[in-house]
């Protein structure tokens, strides 16, 4: 039996009419960007696994159990489950943080594939796909929310209209460690009532206890400690400033005290953008504040911003007409097999001319030429045999109107043009 191969569960091929969506998605986006002032980086793929776990951190669910690794001589390598900490890399490592001047921080965007090892279901797949942004170098929660603000333009801009902004804050290295003392205490006189996974929880990072999906935990956790009550002053300020620019900018949001993001490097602000009709995996976007990551990382004290939103999840809301509208401009129509090298030669002369051009790869028979310019929706067929030839004229059929016209061969680059 002859052995063939399946694209690997939780991975998958995008074919040319699906992709034209997802170009559709990444044209309206770099619009958003170029219109917000933000530059466009792209990183490896592949980065030292030490990167994650140094800031995405080492008890997150992504860093003990998600991540693609492997050795490589003397390194470990992981493919990347996010893109924060790649671009936080690059920012020390090119010194890009020498052109942060007060004011303007570093606005950069990427579009790209990650990789997380979790269970495929709707909407969650091993390589997955992400649009999102990070500025770097600017603490003012004017910042946060202009990046919010510029999310829901996006989302706007591609017609996702059911969905909804949760903020909430984590505190800070001031306010966090006694509140999660506080919780701690909470959680451990009640250890018993709990799941295994929440014990383990409670020891390795308390605040994981939100995201529990067992109902009696659920429950339970009802009446835990919240954070919003522990805020330091500054925090408070800072989420108070975000309430006001957040109002200011007119982004409707719902305070969601029980947030919790499956990344250790936030600080302050932390937001998720959920949408209907996605089921579980509901979350089209996430991200926050992480003051403290560059410095975390080796480069010096700058605050930072982002946010990842997941673009198969958008897809599978986003309108069914938006698509990247790419006919071909000419059908090319072979009149008998002699016309064929003909027909390949004026498919030379119009491409060269900027010309899309669909034409069969050996000499077809008329009709089913025609079947094939209708089924590529080409704009015009252009009809070539040796008396066309002969007389300099050629037969071109716009092929939205219906309307033929004879054209003559120096004329016909011009009158296919681009629509
Ligand atoms: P995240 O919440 O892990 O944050 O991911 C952001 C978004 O990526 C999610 O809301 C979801 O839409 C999508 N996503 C995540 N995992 C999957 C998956 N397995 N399959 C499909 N979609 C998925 C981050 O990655 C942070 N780096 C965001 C950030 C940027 N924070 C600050 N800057």
């Amino acid at each position: 039996m002859k052995k063939t191969y399946r694209a690997l569960r939780g991975t998958h091929d995008i074919l040319p009419a699906e992709a034209r969506r997802w170009r559709y998605l990444e044209r309206v986006s770099r619009d958003i960007f170029r219109r917000y002032d933000f530059g466009e980086i792209r990183t490896p793929i592949l980065e030292q696994t030490a990167l994650f776990s140094r800031s995405v951190g080492e008890s997150s669910d992504i860093v003990r159990k998600e991540m693609y690794s492997f050795e490589r001589g003397d390194d470990s390598l992981s493919l990347r489950p996010e893109n924060t900490a790649p671009v936080v890399r690059a920012f020390i490592e090119q010194s890009l943080h020498r052109g942060v001047a007060t004011g303007y921080p570093e606005r950069l965007f990427y579009i790209g594939p990650m990789f997380r090892y979790e269970r495929p279901q709707k909407g969650r797949r091993r390589q997955f796909h992400q649009i999102g942004v990070e500025v770097l170098g600017a603490a003012e929660p004017a910042v946060d929310a202009e990046a919010i603000r510029m999310s829901e333009d996006l989302f706007d801009a591609i017609g996702i209209s059911d969905r909804e902004v949760r903020i909430a804050s984590v505190g800070d290295a001031t306010c966090r460690p006694v509140y999660l003392a506080v919780l701690r205490d909470w959680l451990e006189s009640r250890q018993d009532q709990v799941c295994e996974d929440c014990r383990r929880r409670i020891k390795e990072n308390p605040l994981r206890i939100f995201d529990c999906k067992r109902e009696s935990d659920q429950l339970l956790y009802r009446d835990a400690p919240l954070l919003a009550q522990h805020l330091c002053e500054p925090c408070r300020e800072h989420d108070d400033g975000l309430k006001r620019a957040l109002d200011r900018l007119e982004v409707n949001y719902v305070q969601s005290e029980r947030l919790v993001r499956g990344l250790d490097y936030y600080r302050r602000t932390v937001f998720e953008t959920v949408a209907a009709g996605l089921g579980a995996q509901d979350a089209i976007l996430g991200g926050g504040r992480y003051d403290g990551l560059v410095e975390e990382l080796g480069g010096p004290a700058l605050p930072g911003f982002g946010f990842a939103i997941g673009m198969e999840r958008l897809l599978l809301l986003m309108p069914a007409d938006r698509v990247d509208d790419e006919r071909p401009d000419v059908a090319l129509i072979a009149l008998g097999d002699e016309a064929w090298w003909d027909a390949v030669d004026w498919a030379r002369r119009l491409r060269a001319a900027g010309i899309a051009v669909s034409m069969a790869s050996r000499p077809r028979p008329m009709g089913a030429q025609i079947k094939r310019a209708s089924k590529r929706r080409a704009r015009f067929a252009l009809f070539i045999g040796e008396s066309e030839k002969a007389a300099g004229a050629y037969g071109l059929k716009d092929l939205d109107s219906g309307k033929q016209r004879t054209v003559a061969t120096d004329e016909i680059v011009r009158a296919i043009g681009r629509k």
